[in-house]
């Protein structure tokens, strides 16, 4: 996604070669040693990852800090050719973006870049980060603007982890969220509010920097969110027709 994003809006003409080796190491990257159990739980379940990183984004930190070691061994050090100051910024640029992943910082970064959209400066460096950031979150967060048949088996892969979240949550007596719990959610739930009030403003900010992003990815994810409201509708339907067949046989 990350690649197909720098293409489509001709970021290698806009960024240094840098920013992009930046960008494609960080989404590669992002969630290196993912364990499955978020931010959340690590934190009220006191895990070593939280203890370690003080609950400051525990696990981002931990997937930087594991690609970092992985670069540390020669034989897989893709930097090894660059002298101290670039691989410095490098390092930088690249922990400032899977740091960026961490959704606790979703309001502040898309905020932050809402502010800077409308004049746009490419030559600003501080644009230019705030837009990396965002265009890794958009990548992190993608899997809607693919097409259904590529998208809906991770959906049944994302619940999948979030009930086993759940799960262990209600087992160790921890606080629990509704949409990850297997009572509560469907699919078509737990999509369309995330399709609808996360990914199209996110991306349609995006759009106005790149409005060539609207047919290939915009425009996906509205028909995704069409889609999922349909299902809902059924699964409404068939929950009124099983109530009425129940309350058939109470009385
Ligand atoms: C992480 O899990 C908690 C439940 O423990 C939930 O409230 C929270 O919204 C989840 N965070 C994300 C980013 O999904
Ligand atoms: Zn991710």
């Amino acid at each position: 996604m990350m690649y197909s994003m720098i293409y489509l809006c001709n970021l290698q003409e806009k960024f240094t070669q840098v920013d992009i080796l930046i960008l494609m190491t960080a989404a590669v990257c992002h969630d290196l040693d993912h364990p499955g159990y978020n931010n959340t739980y690590q934190i009220n379940a006191r895990t070593e990852l939280a203890v370690r990183y003080n609950d400051i984004s525990p696990l981002e930190n931990h997937h930087c800090a594991v690609a970092f070691q992985i670069f540390s061994q020669s034989d897989c050090n893709i930097f090894a050719n660059f002298d101290p100051e670039a691989f410095k910024q490098i390092r930088q640029g690249t922990i400032n973006l899977i740091l960026a992943t961490d959704m606790a910082r979703h309001g502040e970064i898309l905020d932050s870049f809402k502010q800077k959209v409308d004049y746009f400066d490419f030559t600003n460096e501080e644009h230019v980060t705030c837009l990396k950031m965002v265009l890794i979150k958009c990548c992190d967060i993608s899997n809607e603007v693919r097409p259904m048949e590529v998208a809906e088996p991770w959906v049944d892969c994302l619940l999948e982890e979030y009930f086993m979240q759940s799960d262990r949550e209600k087992a160790e007596g921890l606080p629990i969220a509704p949409f990850m719990d297997r009572e509560k959610v469907t699919k078509p739930t737990a999509q369309i509010g995330f399709i609808k009030f996360v990914l199209i403003p996110m991306f349609e900010t995006v759009m106005k920097l790149f409005p060539q992003i609207e047919e290939v990815m915009v425009q996906p994810l509205r028909e995704s969110r069409d889609r999922y409201e349909e299902l809902k509708q059924i699964d409404d339907a068939m929950n009124e027709v099983t109530i009425n067949v129940f309350f058939c046989f109470a009385f």
